[in-house]
């Protein structure tokens, strides 16, 4: 018999609740054996306890140490400060995993199959801004204070590095911004090289590009890369380019990794323009629970869950429409059950 594992839910806002409840139709028809701690988060967080990131949720995932979670909305501008930035510290998930691989072939670009290795907790992202007043103008001057630490840098390296190997890759690419931001991101590029020389070299090969530069390569020919890794907001951005390349957010899963925990999640947002219309594709966050799957060693039945996309994507021709397709959320996970249930 399988185990059953404890792992805590947010359903999120925006189309959160609609891809939320699709995942869980597919992994109740797969006989995924997780026993969810349903908590709140983000704007639903505020609306129903005034908290953003709400202690109940918080501790739910102290004790699960695995979580699946929607998108949660974040003001833009003033406002709250973002949950998932809060949630990557809080629980050091200094790593996020972000694979983009072609299920759809035929699109602008075919056989994509490329990793983004994003560091989490460091960099510009950090949120340390203030303005300074000049005159009458409050916001006269924006400042912002980006950190990299050698240790931050060691972190996310070795996980690309020891996670290229693992999986068979044959090259990690480092992206940085060295040539204008010497200290900030020349640390992450020397970093890199160092780990490379002193534990890498043989096993894998390594190069480095300069994130403006990779931008570029990656429309004009992505093939030449496999896994990226790359601080902290050029990851946040070269992981929506990258899910352009294989059909858009809807396709583009994430895994926040750390020591002691695990977030699960699409890369995507609320997509507000098309909440509550049956419009969202679940399918980045199915993905994110097939990894979710992986991680809590359930290979077979993330393989399931994979081959069920898989047919139906491209056997059955049931898609959303940012496919192309004419199904909406309810009728694309009907689909999919009836894959997973012919086995
Ligand atoms: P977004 O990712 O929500 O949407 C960008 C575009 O992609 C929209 O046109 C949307 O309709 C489309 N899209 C996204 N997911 C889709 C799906 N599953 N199926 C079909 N189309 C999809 O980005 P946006 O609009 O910039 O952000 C909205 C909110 O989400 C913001 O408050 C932002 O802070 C938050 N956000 C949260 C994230 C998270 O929880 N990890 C990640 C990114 C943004």
């Amino acid at each position: 018999m399988i185990q059953r594992i404890q792992a805590t839910l947010i359903p999120g806002d925006g189309i959160g609740p609609e891809i939320v409840d699709a995942t869980l139709t597919v992994l109740d028809a797969l006989g995924a054996p997780f026993d969810w701690d349903r908590q709140i988060a983000g704007l639903a967080g505020v609306k129903a306890a005034g908290d953003p990131l709400p202690n109940a949720a918080l501790d739910s995932i102290r004790r699960t140490r695995l979580a699946l979670k929607g998108p949660l909305e974040t003001p833009s501008g003033g406002g709250y400060r973002s949950s998932n930035v809060r949630l990557r510290e809080e629980f050091k998930l200094y790593a996020n995993l972000r694979p983009a691989r072609t299920l759809v072939p035929g699109g602008r670009f075919d056989n994509i199959d490329l990793v983004v290795v994003r560091e989490n907790l460091e960099g510009l992202y950090i949120g340390h801004e203030h303005y300074v007043q000049i005159d009458d103008d409050p916001h006269a001057v924006a400042m912002a204070t980006g950190i990299n630490t050698r240790a931050g840098c060691r972190h996310i390296l070795e996980f690309a590095f020891e996670h290229a190997i693992a999986t068979g890759r044959k090259k990690v690419t480092i992206v940085h911004k060295a040539n204008i931001m010497k200290a900030l991101t020349g640390i992450f590029k020397e970093t890199g090289e160092q780990m490379y020389e002193e534990k890498y070299k043989g096993h894998i090969e390594m190069d480095t590009v300069i994130v403006d530069a990779c931008a570029m390569k990656l429309v004009l020919n992505p093939w030449q890369f496999d896994v990226l890794v790359t601080t902290n907001l050029f990851g946040d951005i070269l992981s929506d380019l990258v899910s352009g390349l294989i059909g858009g957010l809807g396709m583009a899963p994430g895994a926040n990794i750390g020591k002691d925990a695990a977030i699960f999640e699409a890369v995507h947002g609320s997509a507000p323009d098309i909440a509550g219309k049956d419009m969202a594709n679940p399918t980045a966050l199915l993905l994110a629970a097939a990894m979710m799957m992986e991680h809590c060693k359930l290979d077979d039945m993330a393989l399931r869950l994979r081959k069920a996309i898989d047919q139906t994507l491209n056997a059955d021709k049931v898609r959303t429409g940012d496919l192309g397709g004419q199904a909406g959320t309810t009728a694309y996970t009907r689909a999919l059950v009836s894959r997973i249930k012919q086995g």
